[in-house]
This record gives structure tokens, sequence and C-alpha cells, in this order.
């Protein structure tokens, strides 16, 4: 340890402070701390070590929330370079850290044998701890009480910082054991939070002065600013610039506290404080430092999302309240009528016998016929999604719950199998942390899709939803800990409407701790299971999420209402679930609960076509919203629905990008333009991978819409011969009549693109088109990923798969697209082939109004092609400023390289 020991008058004043605080607050009953924070005792570093430990002793008990943990300890260390782990635990016991089986992970650092700080060696000021190729710093600073910063090698910029505040208490870390204190403070103004969920919100940026409090519950989704169905404690920290250029704008970083126990987080704009209700402090620090990076380190560590079948990227279609099965064939006959693309009909709980999971109603949706309509949906090359809840009926005559009862595989209080109620009445709940009660819905699900082949699950009410609240154990701190979160915005009990916190699960693991895991768990059985039934990508859809469920499911965002307002929100919610790792996701189009109106579905469907997961789905008793209802809304849909099936391939390579890097589908403006800040603030646009920019109308009877444009020129994808010209960022409005959504390609993109079709299965067979926005300051950049959409190995043998990289240049006479393929082989054998090329975005030449492309002039290489059937179109846009060319009748297969150049004469 090379530092001198210096104690400065500054931390003299800082000694003095902090008791003066203390004693003039515990001379008043109210305003005694929460505690007293914590002093560093012993620390062990080797100057090349990339890690550190610390011994930390408490400065002064207090009592509230429970007694103090006396010894704590720290260990700080570089996982990789791009991840710092900072874990504070108890010194002397063991305490509940979520299982390696479920979020397979690193183990902490071992704890060296420590010297001591005495006064002889002296007290350190402070140790920092680096790694010779990360920026992050860690600096654990020898106050009283300590704290610790972490901090930019390349900027000094601090990102997070412990330090206490002497005059607030709230900023000292506190380790009780049902009371976890921890506080950093954010530089004010610099510092845009995103993540911090699962929550509805108005603001996709997290506006200050908020509690944020984390604990699963079945709450509607229309309910803004409350805990809702998932879990998420982490955050990407966007910052501002300084003023003195130290730090660039959009430098970010993520934070995650995995800690699975309820919290509340308070952020105040310059501060964030989290109050946990039991664990241990595991927090990550990813260094990013773009937003894109930041994803890429956080999904390295907590599972990549999962690869989604081709299919799911159709249209699906929902309701709670289908009839029978004749209903849900005329729902199918209507789609096909009206020319309205349909991939996956969905039935709710409606099909099951008395809401029995793994029964069919014999009377509405009796085996016969709801196998003869699946069979059709697949000839039609359509699928079939059907919903599951945990909860099993209590009931001696139902087979799945006496088998349940014969693997012992229910969660249990008090020694006997906990009765919950949802759907059928009394329930008992499959507990997932135990390996048999995962035999036992394994052999459930296998056992019905041996009878009704559907194509994925729905997992529903996995919070855990409970009709009923138990009544506490008498003087259980479990069942009421003494720190209450805000759960559902009531100072209100956590077992209220779910599971109590004393029940218990395998291996006496209590509810308390494992409250948020349910769904993850859930989803992580549903999808080994399936994959071990099926052979192929299973797609899941789950409602209760944790850290990592996107490595197993996708997300819907809930129970949202038919409201203009729900509608906006649907974007914070969706860019949110990107963040969280679980890029799949949408809102129910057209609103589930209350009744929708047509001109908000038509809104809706414009919006929903984009979102990765597009499903209509509404509540039962509420009015019908299929998209063939209203003649407005079913054109609507063919005109958007046609743009999202060309952009298929897109989309899929965007699942692939995720499944590989971690990037979402649907993201914030800023994960392109970070250096742009007035994107830090948009809660009404998204992108779609890098170049799609999707602009809305959110409100009623609005026929324009004012969208933000970041600096580039931006091409119309439904008339390319429009585009907005943004020399820097500027909002522009957009004419947006009712028929129409803004959907703006970007320059510098290439984007593979295929026909429309009813089915994504007839939609793969169509040519591909290539369209190349030039830049001039840019090359073009995108690429496709083809396989057969469905095998669990994404990019797994070499000759299942195929990825094309394009790359657009604009040259002095002329301009072209180049491609580079990997593994040719199966885009060969597919026999896919581009036979239409678009450059749009050619600035305009000086000295000619017009290219001279009289088709010589334009070169193709690629053995397979022949120039002379190929058209060659050009036209000027419509601001007359650049000039789109249109290369079409080719038939360059995708699966070999080529270069076609058009040259500017
Ligand atoms: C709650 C779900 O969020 C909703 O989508 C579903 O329709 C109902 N449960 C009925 O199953």
């Amino acid at each position: 340890m090379a530092t001198t020991t210096i104690i400065t008058p500054l931390q003299l004043l800082f000694c003095v402070c902090v008791c003066l605080t203390f004693c003039s607050a515990s001379s008043s009953e109210a305003t005694v701390p929460v505690g007293y924070g914590y002093t560093i005792s012993a620390v062990n570093s080797y100057p090349t070590s990339i890690s550190l430990t610390a011994n930390l002793n408490l400065v002064k008990a207090s009592s509230v929330f429970g007694p103090d943990l006396p010894y704590l300890s720290l260990a700080a260390s570089f996982e990789n370079k791009d991840r710092l782990r900072v874990r504070i635990t108890d010194s002397n016991n063991q305490r509940w850290e979520i299982p390696q089986q479920v979020i397979p992970r690193g183990s902490p650092s071992h704890y060296y044998p420590l010297y001591f700080l005495n006064s002889e060696r002296g007290f350190q000021h402070s140790l920092t701890l680096t790694h010779p190729h990360s920026d992050l710093v860690f600096t654990l600073h020898n106050t009283t009480p300590f704290g610790f910063t972490v901090s930019r090698k390349s900027s000094n910029d601090v990102l997070f910082n412990t330090a206490p505040d002497p005059s607030n208490p709230e900023t000292f870390l506190v380790f009780k054991d049902q009371y976890l204190q921890l506080s950093s403070s954010l530089p004010p103004q610099r510092a845009s939070l995103y993540g911090l969920g699962e929550h509805t919100k108005s603001s996709f940026k997290l506006q200050p002065n908020q509690t944020l409090t984390l604990w699963n519950a079945d709450i509607g989704s229309d309910n803004l600013d409350v805990n809702l169905y998932g879990s998420h404690p982490f955050y990407l920290d966007v910052r501002s610039p300084t003023f003195d250029g130290r730090v660039k704008a959009g430098t970010s970083h993520g934070v995650l506290l995995l800690n699975s126990n309820g919290m509340d987080i308070v952020y105040g704009g310059d501060r964030i404080t989290y109050k946990v209700i039991g664990g241990v402090f595991d927090l990550y620090f990813f260094a990013g430092s773009s937003p894109e990076l930041v994803l890429e380190q956080y999904t390295e560590l907590i599972g990549r999302p999962a690869s989604m079948p081709y299919w799911s990227f159709g249209f699906h279609q929902c309701r709670w309240g289908y009839k029978n099965v004749s209903d849900l064939e005329g729902v199918v006959a209507n789609y096909a009528k009206q020319g309205i693309p349909l991939e996956v009909m969905w039935t709710d709980i409606d099909y099951m016998d008395a809401f029995k999971d793994f029964t069919l109603d014999p009377i509405n949706f009796p085996l016969d016929k709801m196998r003869s309509f699946v069979d059709t949906l697949h000839k039609n090359g359509q699928k079939y999604v059907l919903i599951l809840d945990p909860g099993i009926s209590v009931n001696d005559s139902y087979a799945t719950y006496v088998r349940g009862l014969k693997a012992d595989a229910y969660i249990k209080r008090d020694g006997v199998n906990y009765l919950g109620e949802v759907w059928p009445g009394p329930v008992y709940y499959p507990d997932f942390l135990n390996p048999r009660s995962q035999a036992f819905w394994g052999d459930e699900i296998k056992l019905f899709r041996d009878m009704l082949p559907f194509d994925g699950l729905w997992l529903d009410m996995n919070e855990l939803s409970n009709f009923i609240t138990s009544p506490p154990i008498e003087n259980s701190t479990l069942d009421n800990p003494p720190y209450k979160i805000n759960n559902r915005e009531v100072l209100g009990s956590i077992n209220y409407k779910t599971v109590p916190a004393t029940s218990l699960h395998y291996a006496n693991i209590s509810e308390y701790n494992v409250h948020n895991l349910y769904g993850l768990l859930e989803s992580k059985v549903t999808n080994k299971v399936l994959v071990d039934i099926t052979g192929k990508r299973p797609f899941i859809l789950s409602r209760s999420t944790y850290v990592s469920s996107g490595k197993y499911a996708a997300h819907w965002t809930g129970d949202n209402a038919a409201t203009w307002n729900d509608l906006a929100y649907s974007i914070p919610s969706i860019l949110n679930s990107g963040i969280f790792g679980i890029p799949m996701v949408g809102a129910d189009i057209c609103g589930f609960g209350r009744n929708t109106t047509e001109e908000l579905c038509e809104r809706w469907i414009q919006l929903g076509a984009f979102y990765p997961f597009a499903r209509d789905h509404s509540e039962l008793n509420s009015i019908r919203q299929e998209l063939y209802i209203w003649d407005s809304v079913a054109s609507s849909a063919r005109k958007v629905l046609g743009l999202r099936y060309r952009l298929l391939p897109y989309f899929y390579t965007l699942m692939y990008e995720a499944h590989t890097k971690g990037t979402p589908i649907a993201r914030p403006l800023f994960f392109s333009f970070p250096e742009d800040v007035t994107t830090y603030e948009i809660n009404s646009q998204f992108l779609l991978g890098k170049g799609v920019l999707v602009s809305p109308v959110l409100q009623s009877e609005a026929t324009n819409v004012d969208a933000y444009f970041p600096k580039g020129i931006w091409f119309d994808l439904f008339n390319v011969s429009s585009s907005v010209n943004a020399e820097s960022g500027k909002y522009v409005t957009l004419d947006a009549p009712s028929d129409h959504i803004n959907v703006h390609v970007g320059e510098g993109n290439i984007l593979a693109l295929q026909g429309e079709a009813m089915t994504t299965e007839a939609a793969r067979k169509t040519a591909f088109q290539l369209v190349v926005v030039i830049s001039s300051s840019i090359n073009s950049y995108g690429q496709v990923y083809l396989d057969d959409g469905e095998a669990i190995d994404i990019a797994g043998v070499k000759d299942q798969w195929t990825l094309v990289r394009f790359f657009g240049t604009l040259n002095n006479n002329s301009v072209d697209v180049t491609s580079k393929v990997t593994n040719g082989r199966f885009a060969l054998d597919q026999r896919w082939i581009i036979n239409n090329v678009t450059f749009l975005g050619i600035p305009k030449h000086q000295r000619l109004n017009t290219m001279d492309l009289a088709g010589n002039g334009s070169n193709i290489v690629n053995g397979t092609v022949s120039m002379r059937k190929a058209v060659v179109m050009s036209q000027f846009d419509c601001s007359s400023k650049f000039v789109n060319v249109q290369v079409s009748n080719l038939s360059l297969l995708i699966g070999e390289e080529f270069k076609l150049e058009i040259e500017i004469k």
C-alpha cells in the first residue's frame, strides 16, 4: 500500500460535524437516525491486485428497524475490465443471496488475510483499486463513517459516491438483518438515469423526487408509478458533458444491485438511496462507455436475451373472453378475409375447464375441435399460444393437482401446502425452486402438448398473484418486517394479495427472500421443458420478470387500459424492458382494460406494429377490438403490418444482435445519438435498431406530430421520396393523418427488407430488397442474419445460418454497395435473392440536374448476375436535394458476395 497517511483539516472538520449531527439528532425521538455508518478497521490490497477487501466496524448502534450488524466485509474486485463488483455483507454469518443455479455468475472474491490499519502504519486517507485495462477506479475513503467512490480514470468523473453527507443520516451505510441502506450522490443536472423497474412512467428518464419500489405485484400497468409485475434493480446512467470537455456527452455506465429482496429506491436527482429489506449489497458497475456497451456488459453478466422464433415477430391476436372454438375460427377467418396478416392466435383462461391448467373446457373448447383448429392454423403457416397460470386448483378429481401432491411440489407455510386463491378458486402454487416441482411442471406441459400441439406458452399471474391476503404469522418479522417498503403505494404489507413472506420453498428458503424470483424461475423451468420437448427455440411470454428473465422469456407490459395516456406510456415501458435485457416486449395493442375506440385502436396498431412483440389483447367484457372490426383500423393495419412484415428480416437480425450482444431491439434515441443531449428526454419516439425512427401520434384528434430528428437525413419508409434533413438535431412537425404513422430510416443505414405477406413463412419466401441510405459523412452499414428461424442454437452449426454484412459508399463519381458473407451456404440453399436495391440520399450533382443512368454506367459484380435485365430508375426526392436510385429486376444471390456500383456522371 503506497499511500501515505495524512489527516487533513477537512477530515477533522468532517469528524466534528458528524458528531454534532449525531448528538443533536439523537436528542429527539422522532429523528433518531436509522444508523451511523461504519469505519474501516482493516484492509487488504496489493498494488498489483485487481481486488481488495476491507473489514468494516459499526460506528455506533441504532435500534431503528432492528439491531445493526457490528462487523461487515467489503470486497471490491474487477471481474473483467468492464465490470467492477462491490459486495458488502455480514462478516460473521452467511446471508441470503440469489443462488448460483438461479442466476449463474462468478463467485465473490475470496477474503485474503488482512493486515490491520494501526496507528504505527497510520490511517490512510484513501485507497484506490484499478485494473490495467479498465476505465473504472474504485476508491475506499477512510473517513468516519467510511465511503467509497467509483470513478472514471479517463475523466475523473465520479460515477457513484457513497461518501456520507454528515448532515443527512439517510446517506450512511446501514446494515441490519432486515434493513440495508446505501446511498450515492449523483452530479445534479449531469446524470440521466433510466431503468429501476418495473413501473409505468410518463417519462422514460427517471424524474427526481420519487421512490421506486421493487416488489413483484399483480397490479395493472394502467397504474402510474407503483411497483408492478417485475423487479429490476438496474439503471443506466447517461452523463451530460462537463463544461471543460473532460466528459463527453453520452458517456454511460450501468449499476446493478443484485438483490432479490423487496426494496425502495429513493431517487432525488442528486442522490440515489437503496433501502432494502434483506440480502446483501452486491453491486456491479458496468463501464460502458456507450449505452450499447453498457447493455453488452450487463447482459454478459445476467445472460443474453433468448433467441426468439422467427414467427414470433408476426402479428398476434388474443382476447380474454373468446367464447368457443368457432369464435376463434371466426377471428382467424376474418383476418384472412380482410387481408390483415395474422400469425398467432392465442387463448386466455377461457379454454380451460373451470380455469384448471392443462385442461380443456369440454363444452366450448373440446379437444377434437381444438386439435383441428390448431392443425388448420399450422397448415396455414400460423401458430397457437395458450395461457398457463401457476395456481393449481385444489381438487381431488383433478389429475394435475393429485400428481403435484404426490410430487410434493407446492409451496408450504406452517408445515402444510399454502392455500391461495386465483381463478379456479383455492389453489396451491408449484415451488419452482424444487427439482421435484420442476419435473412435475415439465411432465404436465409434456402431457398436455402431446394432446394439443401448441407453439408457445404464456405465463401469467406469476408475481405471485393471489386473490386473498392471508393473515400474518404472529410476531413474524418476515410477514411484518420493521421497514415497510412502499408496496402498492400503501405503507402496507408485503403480503398483500400474494403468497405470504413466511411461506417456504425448497431447502427452507423463505418467500420473503425469493418472492421477486418466482416469474424468473417459472420462465426458466418452462423454457427448459419446451426445449426438451420440442427441440426448438421456445416462445414464452411472462408477466413477472426479474434480472435475467430475458434469457428465457419475452414480456408484455401487462394490464394497460385503452386510454391515450396508456398508449403513450407504452413507449417508456418497452424501452425499459430493453434496458432490463428483455428486448422481446410489447404492450397490449388497442388497450387491455376498458373499451377502446376506433381512433385509439387505429393509432395503437400504428405504433404497436413496431413493438418488438406485437399483440392485440383485450379484457373480458370489453368490446371486441380485433383489427378488422373497424374499416379504418383494418386499412391502417394492412399498411403498418405491411411495413412490419417487410421489416421482418430487420427485426429478426435485431433479435440476433440482442441475443449475441444484449442490445435492445427497440432503443432510445440516445443509443444511436449519445452525443445529442436532447435525445435524453424523449419519451414519445424510439428507434428500431440503429436507424429506424418511429414517431407515432399519441393524442386524440392530432393529425400531425412533433418529432425530434437527430442530426442526419431521414427518409420516410412509407414514401422514400420524402425526407427530413436535420443538419443538427431538430424538432419537425410532420403530417400524420389518421391513416399514417411516421417511420423514417436515417442516413448511413442499410436495410435488408422482404416482401409483404399474410404470414412470416410466406414473407420469408419473397425476394429481398436493399435500402441503402447514403451518407456523405460516413459509410453506410447494415446486416442481415438468416437461419431457419427456430434452431435452438443461434449461429450454431455452420451450414445452418448465414450472416451478410452490407457496406455502402459514396465516392466521387459513384455510389456502391458491397456485401461480405459469412457461411453463405445456408442462404444459397434457400435460393434467397436480392431483386431490388434502392439508394437513398445521393447528393444532387452540382452540374447535372439528373444522373446519367443509362444502365451501362452501372456495374454489378456478381458471378450470377446479368446486368441486362436490371432496370435502373432515378428520381429526385421531394426536397430536390437528393437523388434516389432504384435498381430493380436484379437477381443477386444474397448468399454470394457482390458489389453493385452506380456511376454518377
Ligand atoms: C391477467 C393478465 O394480465 C391478462 O392479460 C389476462 O387476460 C388475465 N389475467 C386473464 O387471464
